[in-house]
C-alpha cells in the first residue's frame, strides 16, 4: 500500500490503522521532553500526531524541522499519506455501522451510524436527542452480530442530562449486565466551551486504552451559544466551534468511532411568515457533520426522525417512540 508501513493494517484492529509506533517516544526524534511537550498540549498517541498539524506542534515549542518530520513519521506510521483508488476502498471497507437499537432508525439510516464520521441529532428540547445518545452508548457495546462494535463510549456533557440509570434500563433490554455496560462508558461534564474544547484536545489517551467506538457530545452548541452573544462575538464562536468539530473528526477517524453530537435549533432568522427552524451552528456546523437527522415531536412519546443531509442515502423520515425501554419504533406519525 502507498504510504504503508510494511504489514501493520490490520483490519480486525479496533483502529482505523494499526500504527507501527506504539508510543510517542517511539517516533523518531521524540525524547522523552518532546515527548511531555507533546501530552502537554493534548497530543498523548501516535494516532493524534498523524492528525495534527506543523502549527500546534510549533506553538508547543518544537522547531519547524522537527515538527514536520514526527508528523510525517506518525503519519506514516500510520498510513495517511497518499493511497491508491482500490487502496481507498479497502481502507473504506473498514467502516462500520452502529446500530441504534432501533429498527425503523436503522432503516433510515441503512444500518445505522457510521464510523469514521459525524452524525448530527438536532431538535427542539424534549426531542430525543439525548435519548439516542444514551441508547447509543448501550448498543455499541453489543457484538457486531448485532450491529454493535464491542467497545466503550465516550459521553461529553454539557448540560448535565446523562442518566446512568436510564443506561441501566435500556442495557438490560438489550440483554447486557446494567453495571458492566455502565463500565465501559466514559463520561466527563463540560462546564464551559473551552473546558469542552478541553476535553476533546485531551481525549486520544482515554479512547485508546478503553477501545471506545463512539464519542457523543451532547450538546455541541449549547455552551458556545450561550457564551458567544451578539454579532461581534459570531466570528469568534465560529473559528472555536470550527476547530472542535475539527478535532472530533480527526478523533473519529484515527480510531474508527462513531461520532454522535446533539444540537439545537432556532427560528429561522430569514422566516417571518413560516414556523421553520434551523440548527444552531450555522453553515461551520452543517457543513461538518456527514449526517443529520432531524427529531421533532408527534403525538404522546411519538417522535419523528427526518435524515435530512446524508452523502449517500436518501432523505426520508420515521416514526419513532420514547418508552421505558428507550427509543423503539413506531407504526404511526
Ligand atoms: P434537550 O436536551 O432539552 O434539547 O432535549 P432532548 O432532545 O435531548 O430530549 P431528551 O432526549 O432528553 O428527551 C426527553 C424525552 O424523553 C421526554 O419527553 C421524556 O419524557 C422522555 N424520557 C426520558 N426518560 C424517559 C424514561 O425513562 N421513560 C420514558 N418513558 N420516557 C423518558
Ligand atoms: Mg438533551
Amino acid at each position: 500500500m502507498a504510504g504503508q508501513s510494511g504489514d501493520n493494517a490490520d483490519p480486525t484492529d479496533s483502529g482505523y490503522y494499526k500504527a507501527k509506533y506504539q508510543s510517542l517516544e517511539d517516533l523518531p526524534s521524540v525524547g522523552p521532553a518532546t515527548a511531555s511537550k507533546l501530552r502537554e498540549i493534548g497530543l498523548k498517541t501516535v494516532e493524534s500526531i498523524a492528525m495534527a498539524t506543523n502549527a500546534e506542534l510549533t506553538a508547543a515549542g518544537l522547531g519547524e524541522e522537527t515538527a514536520a518530520k514526527i508528523i510525517e513519521a506518525a503519519r506514516k506510521s500510520i498510513a495517511i499519506t497518499f493511497v491508491r483508488g482500490d487502496e481507498l476502498v479497502e481502507l473504506r471497507k473498514q467502516i462500520k455501522r452502529l446500530t441504534t437499537g432501533c429498527p425503523s432508525l436503522d432503516s433510515l439510516l441503512k444500518g445505522g451510524l457510521e464510523t469514521q464520521s459525524l452524525t448530527e441529532f438536532y431538535g427542539e428540547f424534549g426531542t430525543g436527542k439525548s435519548q439516542v445518545c444514551h441508547q447509543l452508548c448501550v448498543t455499541v457495546q453489543l457484538p457486531e452480530a448485532q450491529g454493535g462494535l464491542e467497545g466503550g463510549a465516550l459521553y461529553i456533557d454539557t448540560e448535565n442530562t446523562f442518566r446512568p440509570e436510564r443506561i441501566q434500563q435500556m442495557a438490560r433490554r438489550f440483554g447486557l449486565d446494567p453495571m458492566e455496560a455502565l463500565k465501559k462508558i466514559i463520561f466527563a461534564e463540560a462546564y464551559t466551551s473551552e473546558h469542552q474544547m478541553f476535553l476533546l484536545d485531551n481525549a486520544d489517551e482515554v479512547i485508546k486504552e478503553n477501545n471506545v467506538r463512539l464519542i457523543i457530545v451532547d450538546s455541541l452548541t449549547s455552551h458556545f451559544r450561550s457564551e458567544y452573544l451578539g454579532w461581534e462575538m459570531l466570528a469568534n464562536r465560529q473559528q472555536l466551534l470550527n476547530k472542535h468539530m475539527h478535532k472530533l473528526m480527526r478523533l473519529s477517524r484515527a480510531f474508527n468511532t462513531v461520532a454522535a453530537i446533539t444540537n439545537q435549533v432556532m427560528a429561522q432568522p430569514d422566516a417571518f411568515f413560516t414556523k421553520g427552524v434551523v440548527p444552531v451552528g450555522g453553515h461551520i456546523v452543517g457543513h461538518m457533520s456527514h449526517s443529520r437527522i432531524f427529531l421533532r415531536k408527534g403525538r404522546g412519546n411519538i417522535r419523528v426522525a427526518k435524515l435530512t443531509v446524508s452523502p449517500s442515502l436518501p432523505e426520508g423520515e420515521v416514526p419513532i417512540r420514547i418508552t421505558e425501554q428507550g427509543i423503539e419504533s413506531d407504526e404511526e406519525i
